[in-house]
């Protein structure tokens, strides 16, 4: 198994406001799009929750303490812990590829740098106001690739992975 964090992130760090994103920027709405389709994500259930309705085609694996919840939907399982999530993506993988996302929000992305391998990071050349934030990338993972993308609001497309 491959786990990539998927995120874009503001110059301030932030990655959300009200649970949902603070700006609008499609060409990285497509990336994530096209990065993720077909695989096993993994969540915090306030990230599942702003997604509005499972996305098609994907696998969402959501970590909430809540006992009772459940989606109701065969593309969504609800697990306790950050453990539990990887080893249910690990049962999917026979029918899933390789490369499991997690998706985010905050805790989930800080708790799960230990494990993670690889980081594809939309770095927003601006500042917004938001109530969530990234945390710093450990210093175990270097930048292995960036595209920078002009445009009303700049950005690159970095990659992160970790050092040999
Ligand atoms: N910019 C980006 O790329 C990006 C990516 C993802 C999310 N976001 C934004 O970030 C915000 C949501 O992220 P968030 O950090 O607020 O929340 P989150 O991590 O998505 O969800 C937090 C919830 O997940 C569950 N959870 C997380 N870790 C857990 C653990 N170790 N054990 C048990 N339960 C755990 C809990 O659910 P219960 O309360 O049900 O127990 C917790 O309240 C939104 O604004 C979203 O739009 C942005």
């Amino acid at each position: 198994m491959i786990l990539s964090q998927i995120v874009a992130v503001a110059k301030n760090k932030v990655m959300g406001i009200n649970n949902t994103l603070p700006w609008d920027i499609p060409e990285d709405m497509k990336f994530f799009r096209e990065k993720t389709k077909g695989h096993v994500m993994i969540m915090g259930r306030k990230t599942f929750d702003s997604l509005g309705e499972p996305l098609p085609r994907r696998f969402h694996i959501v970590i909430s303490s809540q006992t009772n919840l459940n989606y109701n939907h065969p593309h969504v399982e609800v697990v306790p812990n950050l453990e539990q999530a990887i080893q249910a993506a690990a049962k999917r993988l026979p029918e899933w590829p390789q490369e499991v996302f997690i998706i985010g929000g905050s805790g989930v992305f800080e708790e799960s740098f230990p494990v993670t391998n690889k980081i594809y990071l939309t770095l927003i050349d601006k500042e917004f106001s938001g109530d969530v934030y990234y945390p710093d990338i450990p210093e175990q993972f270097e930048l292995t690739e960036k595209k920078q993308v002009e445009g009303l609001i700049p950005f690159a497309f970095t990659t992160w992975e970790r050092k040999q």
